[in-house]
């Protein structure tokens, strides 16, 4: 069978390389891609990223099946469009995909279900923003209505850095649409992991549990990037704390959403906060797997991802099995030069190490032309190694890492801290 992933980032190369694995697959299309699924041999990128012609595509190739990568496609409707044509693809509709794509619906639907999240309240008047600012004081978090690619999150540590940042949006319409409503949002003191499961409308199947590093410098400095790295699994998520986020945040979810008339179908990523105490809130969901986290939980996922998506599409995921390596498969970005602000572009990339049994490489800005691979994006690759520990992945990660140049390359050398720490408070504690 043939199979289409849309997207051109790191998650869509470790989603179509896991897909590309099943026997009963001949090819996955990857529209548009990257200069990694260029080279695969099993993957082929296609240059087409308007819906109605992707559809086209599908119904001329027969691809039995198709995968959406990132938020955008999906808040424009593409499972919608394909749905209408009777195409299988598994994702959720634009009217479901507004967990992402509206903050303010997000929020309201979590107060609706009694779902643990941030105190908060929206706000489309400046003036009344501030005064709010002023009453709750800081730190406090601003967020953008809409989607605005990782850039419309403020965590403000200061009343004035709060002020300005509503003034950005609310006044000065810096980030247009998406900031024309503002959620303001309790600041939440704890650990984050990412909560990443499929749906089918009904049922629910959790993938392994990751943790992403958002900050750009090591120890979490510096600015918020749309991921420099992540691991799976994440220690923080006990078995105690899955059955508890399965039952307080995830299913009152997918019910809830179908109570009010919205099947949810697809990818949902609760972001998590949990606190010193242990108690989960949901910081945000996303309508779609995690990156980085796709690349490290695809290196661990065994058996044929190709079914799952299968008997998801068909609303029979509750038949779905998924077996996990019991190794820790641990993600470092490499990022271009000025990421996340304006990452240059065009920077000749070193020979990329073949991918063996304990490491592969994930591109995501990366372009093939000529025979030579080159930046293209903001994060360039993602290198995954597996290892008993995290400690031995980090090992295998930075090996490969080393292996690796092109001008102003960074990555943060420390991913995976949290849980070594977390190992060593646990022997000696
Ligand atoms: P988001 O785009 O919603 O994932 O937010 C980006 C980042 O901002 C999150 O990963 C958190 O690190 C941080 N953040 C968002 N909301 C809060 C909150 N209520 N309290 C503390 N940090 C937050
Ligand atoms: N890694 C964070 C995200 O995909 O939103």
């Amino acid at each position: 069978m043939k199979l289409l992933v849309v997207g051109s980032g790191g998650r869509e190369h470790a989603l179509a390389w896991k897909l590309a694995q099943s026997p009963r697959v001949q090819i996955v299309y990857v529209a548009p891609g990257n200069g990694g699924t260029a080279q695969d041999e099993r993957l082929r990128n296609i240059d087409i990223t308007d819906p109605a012609a992707l559809a086209d595509f599908v119904e001329r190739e027969n691809v039995s099946l198709t995968v959406v990568g990132p938020e955008a496609p999906l808040a424009a409707g593409i499972v919608n469009l394909f749905r209408s044509r009777g195409l299988k693809i598994f994702g959720p509709t634009k009217e479901a995909a507004q967990l992402e794509s509206s903050k303010d619906f997000a929020k309201a639907f979590m107060k609706r279900h009694q779902i643990p999240t941030a105190e908060y309240e929206t706000f489309t008047d400046a003036a009344a923003a501030h005064a709010y600012l002023d009453a709750k004081g800081a730190p406090i978090v601003i967020k953008a209505d809409g989607l605005a690619a990782g850039k419309g999150v403020v965590v403000a540590t200061t009343l004035d850095e709060a002020h300005a940042a509503v003034d950005s949006m609310l006044a000065d319409n810096k980030l247009g649409d998406a900031g024309a409503r503002v959620v303001i949002e309790e600041f939440l003191e704890g650990e984050e992991a990412s909560f990443i499961v499929m749906v089918d409308g009904k049922h629910v199947l959790a993938l392994a549990s990751s943790q992403d590093h958002k900050r750009l410098l090591d120890g979490d400095r510096g600015p918020n990037t749309g991921g420099m790295g992540a691991y799976s699994p994440a220690p923080i998520v006990t078995p105690q704390l899955h059955a508890r986020v399965m039952r307080e945040i995830i299913l009152p979810t997918v019910r809830g959403m179908e109570g009010e008339g919205i099947r949810y179908t697809g990818f949902l990523y609760a972001g998590l906060m949990i606190d010193a105490q242990g108690n989960p809130k949901t910081l945000e969901f996303n309508c779609r797997m995690g990156d980085p986290e796709t690349q490290p939980i695809m290196a661990r996922l065994k058996g044929d991802f190709s079914k799952v998506v299968e008997l998801a599409i068909a609303g029979t995921l509750d038949s779905a099995v998924l077996e996990w390596d019991r190794r820790t498969a641990l993600g470092v970005v490499l990022a271009a030069h000025n990421y996340p602000e304006t990452p240059r572009r065009g920077d000749r990339i070193s020979d990329i190490p073949a991918e063996t049994d304990t490491a592969v490489t994930f591109h995501a800005g990366t372009t093939l032309a000529d025979g030579k691979l080159t930046t293209s994006g903001g994060r360039v690759l993602c290198v995954v190694g597996l290892s008993d520990s995290v400690r031995g992945a980090q090992s295998v990660v930075y090996d490969t890492v080393n292996q690796i140049s092109f001008d102003g390359m960074q990555y943060r050398r420390d991913i995976g801290y949290r849980a070594v720490n977390r190992k060593q408070n646990d022997r000696h504690g």
